[in-house]
């Protein structure tokens, strides 16, 4: 990666440029963890309502309103672009900041199709620059802590997968319940399970029970390869909000309740063992079951915000000339899986198989060193 185009660091105070693209519900925050880290200097917010964008800086700042992308982009002082905008919007904002020289950051989804993510990932490529999706829940302590416990066996082979997201939601004018919701769950699983997500078919079913015009209740499974399973439940009419993970394990079995901050991560030396593995019916007689009734350990997690360490490490991705932990990616990784949930919706739940994201990323050419570097 050069740093001759685009990437100003070092500067004298070893902080690299940025401007947030979007200041509507969720570029706020962004703004606020960009502004709060040693790495960064915000240069600038740009909104096409550049009301919003003056209300998010503040009175008495030095960050300033940028009315229009190419004022983001012509400026030498700014090395990277956050995107904070609607999804149709990422893939055009994305490739104009790479072609200028920009690192970028998207927010999720990557963007609205599979095709349109995989020119940002070949964009990236040839311009030598970080592609990043804000996937933010892999940023959170609890998160870090399952990949690392699943990396290093604790949990041994992956057996299965519960995913719950439910609460009443806002019905979203524009996508439906596994766009706006499942894309949290896909890509926890696609940062914890080794080599990512790709489950070899996918099934959706859901429903409408309102008559919104869209799917408000959905269910998702999807086999992953080597014979475990991953469902996923999301919801936006439930009463109730319930934010669970449970990975069952070959040696352990762990729970992530994402609501119980004292314990969001448990982790149960509990399970079945089959002593023999039942082949048939009559070898299934002779099989031997016993239950494991061992201790349950709750690890202690530090606690803080996933953003500011999300933007930490699109920093240190910059400076260290590497991808990112969630790279374009992980982002077309999860988009492909969201692909081929609206593909199973419209044949009934029938199974669709995943564009395979290397493929499409590659097409024709050298896997990318973000596809490999995990
Ligand atoms: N990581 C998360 O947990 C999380 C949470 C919520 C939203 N998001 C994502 O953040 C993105 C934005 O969502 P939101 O809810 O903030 O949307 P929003 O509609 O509230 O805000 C979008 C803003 O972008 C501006 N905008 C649109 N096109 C633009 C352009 N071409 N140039 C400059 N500004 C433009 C709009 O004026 C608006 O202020 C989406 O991709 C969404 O999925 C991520």
């Amino acid at each position: 990666m050069s740093p001759d185009r685009g990437t100003m660091w070092p500067r004298k105070d070893g902080r690299l440029g940025v401007a947030v693209v979007g200041a509507g519900y969720w570029g706020p925050n962004l703004v606020r963890n960009f502004r709060g880290s040693a790495n960064w200097d915000l240069v600038g917010v740009c909104d096409l309502n550049t009301d919003r964008a003056r209300k998010v800086i503040g009175n008495r700042s030095t960050v300033e309103v940028l009315t229009d992308l190419d004022q983001v982009l012509d400026r030498d002082d700014i090395d990277a672009v956050a995107i904070a905008t609607p999804a149709a919007t990422h893939a055009p904002i994305a490739l104009a900041a790479l072609a200028a020289g920009k690192h970028v950051v998207v927010e999720k989804p990557l963007a609205d199709t599979p095709e349109a993510a995989a020119a940002m990932v070949r964009a990236a490529e040839d311009a030598d620059r970080v592609l990043m999706i804000d996937h933010t829940y892999c940023y959170t302590p609890a998160v870090q802590h399952i990949r690392k416990l699943i990396a290093e066996g604790v949990l041994g082979e992956i057996l299965y997968i519960d995913s719950v997201r439910i609460n009443l939601g806002l019905i979203q004018p524009d996508v439906d319940v596994f766009w706006d919701l499942a894309p949290h769950d896909l890509s926890i699983l696609d940062f914890v399970l080794p080599g990512g997500l790709r489950p070899t078919s996918v099934s959706a079913t859901g429903s409408d029970p309102l008559g919104a015009g869209r799917t408000c209740v959905g269910y998702l499974s999807m086999p992953l390869p080597g014979g475990a399973i991953a469902h996923v439940n999301v919801n936006w009419l439930s009463p109730t909000k319930i934010r669970q993970m449970v990975i069952g394990g070959s040696r352990r079995t762990l729970v992530w309740d994402d609501l119980n901050p004292q314990q969001r991560v448990s982790i149960f030396d509990r399970g079945v063992d089959l002593t023999i593995q039942a082949k048939d019916a009559k070898q299934r007689e002779a099989a031997t079951v016993s239950y494991r009734l061992g201790d349950i350990t709750v690890p202690a997690l530090k606690e803080r915000e996933a953003l500011s360490t999300m933007v930490d490490e699109f920093a240190s991705a910059i400076r260290e000339r590497r991808a990112p932990l969630t790279d374009g990616a992980a982002g077309l990784r999860v988009l492909s899986v969201l692909d081929a949930v609206s593909e199973s919706l419209l044949i009934g739940g029938a199974p669709a198989i995943p564009t395979d994201a290397v493929d499409i990323d590659v097409a024709g050419r050298e896997p990318a060193p973000s596809a490999v570097v995990r």
